[in-house]
């Protein structure tokens, strides 16, 4: 494996897992353990990136991912501007090449993009010079959130390697399972995904990972098991069984999770339909790192940010 003190991720964008080394991987997540004494801190407040603009770009709805990229940037001494598409020249009809442009010519150092269109961080990437991360391309990657995944189970389990995570629900339109894939498979977690049929790739091209139509066979023995949203936005009528089916046969509550380890951790990116794909009892029990996701995710956008954006040590 690549020695973390060969890794560089200055001036790198941020658009997938996939194409993510196991050490660059391990590198966000040990700067992210150092910003999360900051986030706890009682000053939370950095001049690593003093001096420097980021412009947090989200077409889509979003509450956490932008929240907490938008406190990252400011914790490390950024000024940050969030653009909301329904509040921008957008609804009045510019596309988004010229919105970037636009932003580009403000000399901006990193945009944050969440976009409906996959493949719409990589194209910024290509149309303009600052700093792309991508917060979210339709059903394509979330790699920030599968960082903070990764960040939450290590958190807990103390390690990563040979553990065994089940990911559960509408695996077909979820850029979160996507990238938890990539992410999970290259620290040598054991990856489960259960579904029902319809919301399952037809194509599955990764190797190493085991497809289950069963939630049971899946989450047997897990010692970890991510939730999924189901993804009613993105979904074309008919793929989905009536909700109280679907809670009935792939729900994740207290009775199924007797098959899990004792210690399973439970994670679930947010935001959820309670009831649906998960219990209000499972997210609220003892399994829970729901909320410590969330935290989480500001110290993991941190790191992205600092080592993207070349901010130098945290000590
Ligand atoms: C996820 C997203 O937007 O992809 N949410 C998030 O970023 N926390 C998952 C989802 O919406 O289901």
């Amino acid at each position: 494996m690549e020695k973390t003190s060969e890794v560089h991720m200055c001036e790198r964008n941020i658009i997938d897992l996939e194409d993510f080394t196991a050490a660059e991987i391990r590198m966000v997540l040990d700067v992210a353990k150092k910003m999360k004494k900051i986030v706890c801190s009682d000053v939370k407040k950095l001049s690593n990136l003093r001096g420097r603009a980021i412009v947090n770009l989200f077409c889509e709805p979003s509450t956490r991912t932008r929240t907490s990229f938008e406190l990252a940037g400011k914790y490390l001494g950024a000024d940050v501007v969030s653009i909301n598409a329904s509040t921008s020249s957008i609804v009045k009809g510019e596309s988004l090449r010229d919105t970037l442009k636009t932003i580009e010519a403000m000399g901006v150092d990193a945009v944050v993009i969440r976009h409906k269109a996959e493949g719409s961080a990589e194209y910024a990437s290509k149309v303009i010079t600052p700093i792309i991360i991508n917060a979210g391309d339709g059903a394509h990657a979330h790699p920030s959130q599968a960082l903070l995944d990764l960040f939450t189970i290590e958190q807990f389990k103390n390690r990563l390697e040979g553990l065994k995570v089940a990911i559960v629900g509408d695996i077909l339109h979820s850029r979160v399972a996507r990238s938890d894939i990539y992410g999970m498979t290259k620290v040598g977690m054991e990856v489960h995904l259960a579904g029902p049929k319809t919301l399952l790739p037809r194509f599955f091209q990764f190797d190493g990972v085991q497809v289950h139509e069963n939630v049971e066979d899946a989450i047997k023995n897990a010692d970890v098991v991510n939730v999924l949203r189901i993804q009613l936005e993105r979904q074309q009528a008919g793929l989905f069984p009536s909700p109280r089916e679907y809670a009935r046969v792939f729900g994740i509550n207290d009775e199924r999770l007797k098959l899990a380890k004792d210690d399973v951790l439970i994670l679930h990116p947010g935001p959820q339909n309670k009831g649906l794909e998960i219990s209000n009892a499972v997210t609220y029990g003892k399994s829970s790192a729901i909320h410590e996701q969330v935290q989480n995710g500001v110290a993991v956008r941190m790191a992205l940010l600092n080592l993207t954006l070349c901010g130098g040590e945290v000590d």
